[in-house]
């Protein structure tokens, strides 16, 4: 897709938040600090359009911003920081559950994985948790531009492995440095949202 306008449009707190033009939603999960911004600006060729939150991990907002007039992404808060979360409902927040759960225009998550680490238990709570309700889901593994390129294939399997990802599932490779990733991972969109 060729990005032509892309802009913030809110940090939803509550449900009545979310915009009501029915356009279809991609949502990103996944922990703090994995590059789930980066990841966004790379795809929409901003270099700061999505920032870092203060407080990761502990708001519980969704951040919406629009594409073209054509979509949303959005970004979640990332998880893996509540040292007090009891259970991995508490980890990643009702509000997100609710949003997964019942939102008609999500159309898809991308659940951002560090590719330079086996995935955490958080990580794959999320992929199960996604799977459990039959949300689509496109797994990314980023940052592999860290990763030399004769040992990402070893990497990616590490990857796969740890999270018993499903073959039936999409799954990109994707460097926000590099732009690695970019376009395959836009052709899944696209695919998804007129689903
Ligand atoms: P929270 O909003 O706190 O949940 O974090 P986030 O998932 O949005 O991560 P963010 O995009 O802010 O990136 C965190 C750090 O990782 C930043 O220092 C980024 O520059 C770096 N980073 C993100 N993606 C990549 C990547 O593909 N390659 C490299 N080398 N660094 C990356
Ligand atoms: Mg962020």
């Amino acid at each position: 897709m060729k990005v032509t306008k892309a802009e913030f449009v809110i940090s939803a707190v509550v449900p009545a938040q979310y915009p009501d033009d029915a356009l279809p939603e991609i949502a990103l999960a996944g922990r703090s600090n994995v590059g789930k911004s980066s990841l966004i600006n790379r795809m929409i060729s901003r270099k700061n359009l999505a920032r870092t939150s203060a407080t990761p991990g502990k708001t519980q907002q969704l951040n919406y911003y629009r594409v073209n007039d054509d979509l949303y992404l959005v970004d979640f808060p990332g998880y893996g920081y509540a040292k007090v979360s009891k259970t991995q409902r508490a980890a990643f927040g009702e509000m997100i559950e609710r949003y997964l759960l019942s939102r008609e225009e999500l159309k898809l998550v991308l659940l951002i994985v560090d590719m330079r680490h086996p995935p955490s238990k958080d990580d794959i709570s999320m992929y199960e948790w996604l799977q459990h309700y039959n949300r689509p889901v496109c797994v990314v593994a980023t940052k592999a531009d860290k990763i030399p390129k004769t040992r990402r294939q070893k990497h990616v399997k590490i990857v796969k492995e740890t999270l018993g990802f499903k073959p039936y599932h999409s799954f990109v490779m994707f460097s926000s440095e590099l732009g690695l990733g970019k376009d395959e991972l836009w052709a899944i969109m696209e695919s998804h949202m007129g689903t």
